[in-house]
């Protein structure tokens, strides 16, 4: 599929896209889901690729859901393009790479719960986040308002959703809401250190970081400690990657990882 809004870049294991509808403000429309569909069946399908960093074009990360395709819609074409988004983000989530939102501005409404589908997010000190949706009369309809409680607590989140405020890159720290805040200039650069030291570690480790984290989270307590005991001992053993690596730590040298 030929891209008119993703534009996307590949190095050294490390895939970036970018979101590029600046004159909107980056805002998501159905073609911007149609395009990252097709870019997340993709990269399910490249086993070269080890990270993801998703990131905007101009003064926006994404300014939100593209407010001008939604004001005529009806209920049943609102609850639609809820359901779009909504899966859109969820197969990114689902994605076994991690995925890194570098937050360069507006992180808005629909953008923020865009970052908050990635694994973690870095941001430039010039990012503004919010949840402006209550403003439009609206609420936000790409499990926002499920993500953003898990993910800084309910006080956090519903004073977010209820009083519509933007918050910088600061407060976005403070509350969890963004793991590393850096100076605009070196925003990618630094991700992608940050990006390059995750590709250096155990790949199949990294994967399974992913995958009991956020497993563990739908399940008790107990049924996640088993989850983990079983996938720690997946690593070990001749011809697995954790041999390799504690290995390499006692012999003294790098591990190679296959
Ligand atoms: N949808 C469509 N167009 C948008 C947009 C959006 N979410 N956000 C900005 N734009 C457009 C503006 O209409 C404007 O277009 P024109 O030049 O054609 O007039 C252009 O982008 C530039 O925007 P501004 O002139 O407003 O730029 P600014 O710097 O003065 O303000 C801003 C920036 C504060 C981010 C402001 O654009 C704004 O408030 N945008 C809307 C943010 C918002 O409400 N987002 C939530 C959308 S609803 C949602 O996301 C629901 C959901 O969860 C599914």
């Amino acid at each position: 599929m030929e891209y008119e809004i993703l534009k996307p870049e590949m190095k050294d294991g490390i895939a970036v896209v970018t979101i590029s509808r600046p004159k909107a403000l980056n805002a998501l429309n159905t073609r911007f889901f149609e395009e990252m569909d097709d870019y997340i069946a993709n990269l399910k399908n490249d086993n070269s690729i080890k990270v993801l960093v998703i990131t905007g074009d101009g003064k926006a990360f994404v300014a939100g859901a593209d407010i001008a395709e939604m004001v005529n819609k009806n209920k049943e074409e609102g609850s639609a393009f809820s359901r779009l988004g909504q899966a859109t983000f969820r197969s990114l989530e689902k994605l076994s790479i991690p995925v890194i939102a570098a937050i360069n501005g507006f992180a808005l409404g629909g953008g923020l719960e865009l970052t908050m589908a990635c694994d973690f997010r870095t941001a430039s000190t010039k990012a503004k986040f919010g949840q402006p949706e209550v403003s439009l009369g609206l609420i936000p309809g790409y499990a926002g308002t499920q993500r953003l409680s898990r993910l800084v607590g309910q006080g956090d989140a519903l004073y977010l959703l209820m009083t519509a405020d933007m918050i910088g890159a600061d407060d976005a720290l403070r509350i969890g809401l963004v793991q590393k805040v850096f100076e605009p200039e070196v925003l990618m650069e630094e991700t992608l250190k940050i990006a390059k030291s995750i590709v250096s570690k155990g790949p199949k480790a990294v994967k399974l970081i992913k995958q009991v984290v956020r497993n563990g989270l739908a399940m008790d307590f107990d049924k996640g400690s088993e989850l983990e005991a079983q996938q720690f001992g997946s690593l070990f053993g001749e011809g697995n990657e954790g041999k390799e690596g504690m290995s390499a730590f006692l012999e003294k040298r790098k591990p190679e990882w296959n």
